[in-house]
């Protein structure tokens, strides 16, 4: 038995496949340790690997977290370019390591809007990491559900597509995550309970888990929780059993 004793002993239907986090609280997180919110967020990106790796260690393949929302550019500048500059690090910082751990990166959103040094930076990780299967991690960056949305249906009328050939599989094909099965489980740390604007399409069946703790505080132990509360629940999706 490794670390986490109680996940590995559940069913594998049982387990989520896709887990998709909203890290929320960096700025409470850091008032009440009177530092800088930078400080705060800093903190935030440190525990994204954590949390990762925890995954990894369940046996759990998918991570999506919202990193930066298209209504996140309305915060203070310094805010905005310390988020910025944050993943830029993480790209530069993780690239290596990702190959090595069969790990592929990917960025959900409107890639367009980013600076060119984060947009080249990314193309650079996508593509290093795009046949990488042990582990799949997505950042939402510039990302918005209903952004996505609308991206999608003018890929379909670009694409001539006929108004009587647009079915689901249609439209999640034509999403950001196209090959990305739905997560199973959504998570957002800080008591807030909403989904402010994430992954709108695919959340439909989801289970959500609300924790009352700051991103930066939030475990593995805390993800384990969080875990065995999924694995308890019955989903139907929409269906009787
Ligand atoms: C919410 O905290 C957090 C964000 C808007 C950004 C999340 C981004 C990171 C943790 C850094 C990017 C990740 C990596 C891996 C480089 P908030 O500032 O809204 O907190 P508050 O609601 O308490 O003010």
């Amino acid at each position: 038995m490794g670390q986490y004793e109680w996940v590995e002993k559940l069913p594998h239907e049982r387990l989520p496949q896709h887990v998709a986090i909203i890290l929320d609280g960096n700025g409470r997180w850091a008032k009440e340790h009177s530092v800088s919110r930078s400080k705060g967020h800093l903190a935030g990106a440190e525990n994204v690997e954590t949390i990762s790796d925890a995954l990894i260690d369940m046996g759990i393949p998918y991570l999506t977290v919202y990193a930066f929302s298209t209504e996140n550019w309305k915060r203070r500048q310094e805010d905005v370019s310390y988020l910025m500059m944050l993943l830029k690090r993480y790209l530069v910082k993780n690239k290596k390591d990702a190959i090595r751990r069969n790990i592929r990166i990917r960025v959900l959103g409107d890639k367009q809007g980013l600076a060119p040094d984060l947009r080249d930076l990314i193309e650079d990780v996508e593509q290093a990491t795009a046949s990488l299967d042990s582990f799949y991690l997505q950042f939402a960056i510039n990302y918005g559900g209903r952004d996505e949305i609308r991206r999608a249906v003018q890929k379909i009328a670009a694409e001539g597509i006929k108004a009587e050939e647009i079915t689901e599989e249609v439209i999640g094909a034509h999403l950001d995550t196209a090959d990305i099965p739905d997560p199973d489980l959504l998570i957002r740390t800080s008591g807030e309970e909403r989904i402010s604007n994430f992954l709108l399409w695919q959340l439909a069946y989801s289970e959500f888990y609300f924790s009352p703790k700051y991103w930066p505080d939030f475990t593995p132990q805390d993800l384990e929780e969080a875990i065995l509360d999924y694995a308890g629940r019955q989903r139907r999706f929409g269906g009787r059993k």
